[in-house]
């Protein structure tokens, strides 16, 4: 016997079901700044922080990325464009699947950043500027790659070598060089929850 023609097909699992099961809107909070402005170290605070809140969430973050999916690409500017599209592609999936999907990346062009924005519907996309000066970046030069850019070692390095737009208008503005990480994490959360971000 075949299978009855009037038994209807499995429907595929919508976004609002997952939503209503997860108790939360899909959303992307992208990080963007300087290399050395703290966005890592922000994005796993901030992950911690949701995570105690039972928010179901993940980060996406340049190096780890870098390093495997998009090894592929340097750092040109065609390069870090079809970067950001990748990322900007991956955590759509995942928004869509009801994560707040935290992205880390320098994303240091205007354009790539409001084309993810562009693509997502009002209130999901959330940026935050991680706002630290040059010098103190350079200061810091956790990874020792400032100093290998100012030498010639390393080209198109952002900052010095290859150019660093920052955002018009970000939901949030953090500045790591000002503030502790508990403080620009609580000043995160705070805008998220005052404007009811990812709230069902
Ligand atoms: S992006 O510009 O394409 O968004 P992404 O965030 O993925 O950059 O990667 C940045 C990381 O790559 C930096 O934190 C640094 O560790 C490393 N890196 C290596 N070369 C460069 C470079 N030329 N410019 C900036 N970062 C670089």
């Amino acid at each position: 016997m075949g299978i009855s023609q009037t038994q209807s097909a499995p429907q595929k699992i919508s976004r609002d079901q997952r939503e209503a099961r997860f108790q939360q809107k899909g959303t992307i909070i992208w990080l963007t700044g300087l290399s050395g402005a703290g966005k890592t170290t922000v994005s796993i605070a901030l992950e911690n922080a949701l995570f105690e809140q039972k928010a179901l969430v993940t980060i996406l973050d340049g190096d780890i990325v870098r390093s495997g999916l998009n090894q592929d690409l340097g750092f040109s500017a065609e390069d870090r464009k079809e970067n950001i599209r990748r990322i900007g592609e991956v955590a759509k999936l995942l928004a869509n699947q009801a994560f707040v999907v935290i992205v880390a990346f320098i994303s240091p062009f205007r354009e790539d950043r409001d084309w993810v924005r562009g693509s997502m519907d009002d209130g999901r996309f959330i940026e935050v500027f991680v706002d630290c000066p040059l010098e103190v970046c350079e200061e810091r030069d956790t990874k020792g790659l400032y100093k290998k850019a100012r030498k010639g070692e390393i080209n198109d390095f952002t900052g010095i070598s290859s150019p660093y737009e920052p955002p018009v208008l970000p939901e949030v503005h953090i500045k790591t060089s000002e503030h502790s990480v508990d403080d620009c994490v609580k000043q995160i959360i705070h805008f998220l929850d005052q404007a009811k971000v990812f709230k069902v």
